[in-house]
């Protein structure tokens, strides 16, 4: 499709209260900005990214996720606000969608009404009950005549209850002959993309209004809003993989990730939380476990299971309280209150409860690794760098400092003593 796409990035976003810009603030796993680009990618080849604030910590996240993007650096000092960010870009083609990148509700599907409209200018609106805050748009015989911001509406302007949604197609001989005529002019002093529209309209080119979906385009300013879009976000990502056949129990607790894949039949119990690139296939997820970066197949996890980035669970059952970080468990069982890190372990091992793989000297990691058909012991500890080979036991409560070989038994306790009577005396009961 011949369209170039800019997408305004530059602002500051004061009202967020952060450090962080506010195009990179995450919804469901993902900065904001890569929503946008994403929507930007499926209708173009030609994408311009307009920064200024934070320019290089916003370009370097935008570049480690995507090839071909270009960028543009807003003269912010002299030319201020929307206008001025679309000002001196090269486009490759001759028709121009603007985008905020702070729309992280945008999809392809919902920017495609807008696309597929011919005008001059083409622009989103919706109606609202309470317009405060947008640029209200003054619509006369299906033409927009104006755009007037909050800022500079009459008593009168302030009624309408059409706005400005922010996105436009421009055709870019319109872009080319009016934004070396915008003026700063007003009470932001900046220079308004929306005025563009109303010099367009007053040497008598058309300009289309097209009704869009209040959803898809909500802009993120606060906090608050992102909470909101996210609970958006999340209700499609739910939806989606319900779609594609996995089954959620109370689907409003469950929390996944825009990264997560699932294969095959899966089923998440309440309060799930998926993180990151996790994949789930075929797999039961039980209640309140939490995934992050995880590999996991024709497995279960939890209730209340933590599994952590680079783990992979094939053919696995992990219970209550274990605790898995990048370790292969393939073919295993381990039920209850177990921490298993940087770990390797076997078809047919049994992993009793406490079971913890010591991996941590204090400056480095080290790995452990199980063989087939192992037995563990409850509370046994593995101090790392260790190695298990297959068809051994060890006994509970052994701490394993040294290799084990293939076929034998692991045991270090201190044998037990009895002392006969001990409690009577030691309480004075006057029983001996
Ligand atoms: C803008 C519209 C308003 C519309 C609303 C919809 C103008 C003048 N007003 O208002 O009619 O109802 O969006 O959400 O366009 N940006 C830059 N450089 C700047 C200023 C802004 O790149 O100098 C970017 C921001 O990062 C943001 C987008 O432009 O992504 C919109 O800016 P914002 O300040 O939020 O505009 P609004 O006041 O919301
Ligand atoms: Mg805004």
């Amino acid at each position: 499709m011949s369209l170039s796409v800019i997408i305004l990035a530059a602002g500051q976003g004061t009202r967020m209260k952060s450090d962080l810009p506010k195009v990179l603030h995450p919804i469901s796993g993902l900065p904001m900005l890569h929503y946008a680009i994403k929507a930007a990618k499926a209708l173009s080849d030609d994408i311009t990214v307009v920064l200024f604030h934070q320019a290089d910590r916003v370009r370097e996240n935008i570049e480690s996720a995507f090839d071909g993007i270009r960028f543009r650096i807003q003269d912010h000092a002299n030319y201020p606000g929307t206008g001025g960010a679309v000002m001196n870009i090269e486009t490759r083609h001759d028709r121009i969608l603007v985008l905020n990148g702070d729309m992280p509700l945008v999809t392809a599907e919902s920017l495609r009404p807008l696309v597929e409209s011919d005008a001059d200018i083409v622009m989103s609106v919706f109606d609202l009950q309470n317009p405060s805050g947008y640029g209200r748009v003054v619509v006369e015989n299906g033409e927009v005549q104006a755009i007037v911001e909050e800022k500079d509406c009459t008593e009168e302007q302030k009624r309408i209850k059409t706005v400005n949604a922010g996105v436009y197609v421009f055709k870019k001989e319109i872009m080319d002959r009016y934004l070396p005529l915008l003026s700063n002019d007003n009470a932001q002093a900046e220079y308004y993309l929306t005025d563009l529209v109303k010099m367009a309209r007053d040497e008598g080119r058309h300009i289309k209004p097209v009704w869009v979906e209040e959803e898809a385009f909500k802009g993120v300013n606060s906090r608050y809003d992102l909470a909101h879009a996210e609970e958006i976000m999340q209700e499609r990502i739910r939806e989606k993989w319900m779609r594609a056949g996995v089954t959620m129990h109370l689907p409003r607790t469950i929390y996944i990730d825009s990264r997560a894949v699932f294969h095959g039949d899966c089923t998440l119990e309440n309060g799930v939380t998926i993180h990151g690139e996790t994949i789930v296939a075929d797999s039961h997820i039980k209640s309140h476990t939490v995934i992050e970066d995880a590999d996991i197949r024709n497995s279960s996890c939890g209730p209340m299971a933590r599994v952590r980035p680079g783990s992979i669970l094939e053919d696995t059952h992990i219970g209550n309280f274990v605790e898995v970080k990048k370790s292969h468990l393939k073919g295993v069982k381990a039920g209850h209150l177990s921490y298993l890190g940087d770990a390797e372990i076997g078809e047919g091992t049994n992993i009793g409860a406490g079971t913890i793989t010591c991996n941590y000297d204090g400056v480095r990691k080290y790995r452990t690794k199980i063989g087939k058909n192992v037995f563990v012991g409850s509370d046994t500890q593995f101090v790392a760098p260790v190695t298990v080979e297959d068809n051994v036991m060890i006994a509970a409560g052994t701490t394993v400092t040294e290799d084990v070989k293939e076929g034998a038994l692991a045991i270090s306790r201190t044998p037990q003593k009895i002392v006969e009577n001990f409690f009577h005396r030691f309480f004075k009961t006057g029983k001996r």
